[in-house]
């Protein structure tokens, strides 16, 4: 990013880091939902407050990324995929940002991850020669323990293809605030009980760690690519509402 700055946004739900620059002319923002250091575990991670300051800082399409365990033997450890749907079993996170006394909104989920942006992440992808799977349903789990090998045979007799801990509800709370959001999930591994071997952190974070590069270019390629318009629904959501 060119003109980098590190901005300390306050929210409602405290302040959170971010930051901010431009890319071949567009502006663009950086937040690393886990915080710098890496400290904030998938159940800790300020959800609310990260969408709020994106939000805030004039944010209106986010690409997230998820490092997601595999669930079938379609989908393997270096692959990309782009989820369409997701399957939510987190327990105790802050799932909204409409509590009660604002209103109440239940928001629509029918098409919970940008078309536009899935679209164009697509094409970026195809530009590159790069494979990206179109489709995914991913089941998110509240962490930070990896899953049982029952739990993941159940996830994928239930329709899931991937598992990861951070998708939601920051995919509900980007719709909430009438943002645009897509993910780009890696299969850093196969889940437990299809992998041959105890699961690791480390074995996660190696593999995100070597698919950097191409993640990068696929970034770079799809922010050139996506510009400012919106001609989808997803602002729609909030506007029901009226809090954003
Ligand atoms: N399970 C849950 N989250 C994950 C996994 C997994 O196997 N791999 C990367 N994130």
């Amino acid at each position: 990013m060119e003109g980098q700055k590190e901005v300390l946004a306050d929210t409602p739900y405290g302040q959170v880091e971010v930051t901010t620059g431009s890319l071949d002319g567009q502006e663009v923002m950086f937040l690393s939902r886990h915080g710098r250091q890496h400290v904030l575990p998938p159940h800790a991670v300020n959800y609310r407050g990260n969408i709020w300051a994106l939000r805030a800082l004039g944010a209106r399409k986010i690409i997230a990324t998820a490092a997601v365990g595999s669930l079938s033997p379609s989908l393997l450890p270096g692959d990309l995929v782009l989820p369409d749907q997701f399957l939510d079993f987190t327990k105790k996170r802050e799932g909204t940002f409409y509590q009660g006394g604002e209103g109440v909104l239940h928001v629509d989920m029918t098409e919970p991850y940008c078309p536009e942006i899935r679209n164009i992440i697509l094409q970026s992808a195809s530009e590159l020669q790069l494979k990206v799977q179109a489709q995914g349903v991913y089941v998110c789990t509240e962490g930070p323990r990896f899953e049982t090998p029952a739990e993941i045979r159940m996830f994928h007799q239930w329709g899931g293809d991937m598992v990861g801990m951070t998708g939601v509800p920051e995919v509900v709370l980007a719709r909430e605030g009438g943002l645009c959001y897509a993910s780009i999930a890696l299969v850093t591994n196969m889940a437990a009980g299809i992998a041959d071997h105890p699961l690791s952190h480390a074995e996660v974070a190696a593999m995100t760690k070597s698919l950097g590069k191409t993640l990068a270019a696929l970034l770079g390629r799809t922010l050139k690519n996506l510009g400012m318009e919106r001609n989808c629904s997803c602002a729609r959501a909030a506007k029901e509402a009226g809090k954003f």
